[in-house]
């Protein structure tokens, strides 16, 4: 109402000013039309006096003055004049017509006779009894002086009227004219700025409050597009900033232990030394992909991408990753370099390019179809290649000279090395940069060293990877492994008192640093922006009315036990037939290294046994499993953990598995119940999920039975405790903890050339 009124006022304005503007315009035409009547008349006027003067001159100069009357009657009568008057040069009325004396009443005005005295010419109107008239007075000659004067009378009615219309034309066009521009201003100011400033301000206000709702229409387009997009930054940070707000308010709650982003980015302040992060893996935060025309970014289905993005937001570093999306060429600088996210930049992505030879080999082979299988129990047997190898070593040295490249000017550089494409950079970077602090974390198993040993370039591995100061896993036992292999494998002196591993005069220390997701980051502020659907909506859209819903999330990778999954759903089917129409279990399973046959087959394997489990137990209104293979957003997928009854994570063997930590994470209402396979790092930390055994199909569908009847009760203490588990090692502490190990670490202190 107040935005209207301020309109108003504006508006109101313009019409009294269109008003006054149409006005001057018709007053300045009656003048102009006035002048134009005057002109005439004028004219008239004296072409008639021209024409009578003669008559009358003579009259004065020899006829009979007893005539004058007459005369003067008949001449005005003739020329239809509105009347004649003649003087004589004293000024006195000699005749004057009758119609003349019956209409004015009286003399001329004292202006007629003044230019009469003075023997000039002159008019003017003069209002009558009929109407207006023009009076034209004009001095009569006699023989030697003037004789008197003629004064002719014409009709000038027609000036009073035209101005009169005109006054009136333009009073009726400016009313409804200016009433119509003031509706249609109004109209239009109303649609096209009231109501979307007003929408766009109650949104703002939520904001403000803390509310999250989505911004209004209004904010996609049109005139508050451009502001839009820089508004809803300011509102995902207000909301963060609250949210951080939140987590330090809790956090003094409880004592130290609890990290948010704004904690690590103040710590990582002191413990980098001044120095700056540099985080290095295979696989990138952000691909840019082309689609049709265009190019759209995706975030990759990783949990190493999930959990390190949060660490680099905190700490701007650079990000040094293989450039893997077709159109990643096209969105960076001359340096291979952006900055990312790209809807609110917070740290450096620095991109590697590899040929197809070189992915074909190092990634899809030598990492993905040798090391993946090497370090996952999962009966899958690694192929190692010499061609793949010798890959495996060109790309670790590509990385390497981008990874020089991009410390050239820093002094001491941290740097967090990903996983198991990258062994040998620890060593190739070391070698040049002795000064550098290096962490190399391994987010997959480390098996025990019989099962390494199978790898024909084991030795080349381990000493690529003790170039690291420190090396990361999840779990203690993956340390244990690793140093058992390293023990048997290479020439060095194993400390087992504080695990590490000395060789040629450098020492690394080996630690178990279990990776986490983000919580209590801003699943809230996230859903400022696009807020959370309520569990009843998806249930409904999923088509589980009364029923219950168990997901399941994962690549399609053999190590996942998707197939098992399945198995045990169909054999808890089978066993509890009360359940048949009642349970839907939802499957997303994003399709990953699809260049490799025996992820090509799985994908195959994994469908044909969600379709034969289906056609066993389908009816026309319910299937037990939903499959859909295809990548979905963590924003996607947040709403499907929400609705959930439980979450399946079935992994043969698995590093720690993400998948269990974001469930967790994302149960604010802390239901739901996690069902979790002893062979996950992450059962060593979920206490209180299930724990099951994969290969075990019994004991899976007895154990969903188990979750799906819990109590409300036990399964909101259940996932209280692990909500508080997650909360409090959640990934902003990984960071901290190994950067702090990492600082404690001395490295070599080697003056370092500016020109490396
Ligand atoms: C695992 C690995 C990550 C990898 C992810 C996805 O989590 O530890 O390094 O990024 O799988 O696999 P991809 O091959 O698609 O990167």
């Amino acid at each position: 109402m107040a935005t209207i009124t301020r309109w108003a006022r504006p508006i109101a304005l313009l019409g009294v000013g269109l008003a006054i503007v149409t006005l001057l315009v018709a007053w300045t035409e009656v003048r102009a039309e006035r002048r134009a009547v005057r002109e005439e008349v004028q004219h008239r006027a004296e072409a008639l006096a021209e024409r009578l003067r003669g008559n009358l001159e003579a009259q004065l100069r020899h006829g009979s003055l007893d005539q004058l009357p007459a005369i003067v009657e008949q001449l005005s009568t003739r020329e239809r004049l509105a009347g004649l008057a003649v003087y004589d040069a004293g000024g006195s009325r000699l005749a004057m017509s009758s119609a003349l004396v019956a209409s004015l009443g009286g003399e001329p005005t004292s202006a007629l006779s003044e230019c009469g005295r003075q023997g000039q010419a002159c008019g003017e109107f003069v209002e009558s009894s009929v109407g207006n008239l023009y009076a034209y007075s004009e001095p009569l000659q006699g023989e030697w002086a003037p004789a008197g004067r003629l004064t002719t009378y014409l009709n000038a009615s027609s000036r009073a009227s035209t101005g009169a219309q005109i006054w009136r034309a333009a009073l009726s066009t400016v009313v409804p004219q200016v009433l119509l521009i003031v509706l249609v201003l109004g109209l239009v100011v109303e649609s096209t700025i009231l109501r979307p400033i007003g929408s766009f301000a109650s949104w703002l206000k939520d904001v403000r409050i803390g509310r999250a709702t989505p911004p209004p229409g209004s904010a996609h387009s049109g005139f508050l597009k451009p502001i839009s997009s820089e508004i809803a930054g300011l509102a995902h940070s207000l909301a963060a900033a609250r949210v951080a707000a939140e987590g330090e308010a809790r956090l003094r709650e409880a004592g130290d232990s609890l990290w948010t982003q704004e904690r690590l980015s103040v710590a990582m302040r002191d413990r980098l030394l001044g120095s700056r992060l540099f985080v290095v893996s295979n696989r990138e935060p952000y691909e840019h992909v082309r689609r049709g025309r265009g190019i759209e970014v995706i975030v990759p289905p990783s949990g190493l991408v999930t959990a390190l993005e949060p660490v680099l937001c905190a700490c701007d570093g650079t990000w040094i990753a293989h450039g893997s999306g077709d159109a990643d060429q096209e969105a960076t600088d001359r340096g291979s370099r952006l900055r990312v996210p790209p809807t609110q930049p917070r740290y450096t992505l620095r991109r590697v390019w590899l040929t197809k030879a070189e992915v074909d080999g190092y990634y899809y082979g030598f990492a993905n179809e040798g090391l993946w299988p090497l370090c996952h129990i999962a009966y899958t047997r690694p192929l190692f290649r010499a061609g793949d190898w010798a890959n495996y070593q060109r790309v670790n040295q590509k990385f390497a000279r981008a990874v020089l490249e991009e410390v050239r000017n820093e002094s001491q550089p941290f740097l967090l090395i990903q996983d198991y494409h990258l062994a040998l950079l620890p060593r190739l970077i070391k070698e040049q940069r002795p000064d550098a602090r290096i962490a190399l974390f391994w987010h997959i198993p480390w098996p025990n060293p019989e099962a390494f040993g199978i790898c024909p370039w084991q030795q080349e591995l381990l000493d690529g990877l003790l170039g690291a100061d420190l090396i990361g896993f999840h779990i203690q036992a993956h340390c244990d492994n690793f140093l058992e292999t390293v023990d048997r494998s290479l020439e060095c002196r194993v400390e087992w008192e504080r695990f590490a591993v000395s060789r040629r005069q450098h020492s690394t220390i080996v630690r178990p640093h279990p990776i986490s997701v983000a919580l209590p980051e801003p699943s809230r502020a996230a859903g400022v922006f696009a807020p959370l659907q309520e569990p009843a909506t998806t249930r409904r859209a999923l088509g589980v009315n009364g029923g219950f819903l168990g997901v399941g999330v994962d690549r399609i990778d053999y190590t996942k036990g998707i197939v098992e999954r399945f198995r045990a759903i169909e054999r808890f089917l089978e066993k509890h037939a009360s359940y048949r129409g009642r349970f839907t279990f939802l499957q997303i399973g994003a399709p990953s290294r699809v260049s490799i046959a025996r992820y090509r087959d799985l994908i195959v394997e994994v469908e044909a046994e969600a379709d034969r489990i289906n056609r066993r137990f389908q009816d026309e209104r319910w299937r037990p499993i939903t499959l859909i293979t295809k990548q979905h957003s963590h924003q996607e997928i947040t709403p499907l953990y929400r609705a959930a009854d439980l979450c399946l994570v079935t992994s043969l063997h698995d590093g720690t598995n993400l998948v269990a930590k974001e469930f967790v994470s994302s149960r604010d209402d802390e239901g739901g119940v996690l069902v979790l396979s002893q062979f996950a790092g992450a059962s060593r930390e979920l206490r209180d999920a299930l724990l099951i055994n994969p290969y075990d199909i019994e004991q899976m569908a007895d154990t969903i039975r188990t979750a799906l009847e819990m109590s409300p009760d036990e399964r909101r203490t259940r996932m209280r405790r692990m909500r508080r588990t997650v909360r409090n090692r959640n990934v902003y502490r990984w960071a901290a903890d190994l950067i702090s190990d990492l600082a404690e670490v001395c490295p070599e202190q080697v003056e370092v050339s500016a020109a490396q």
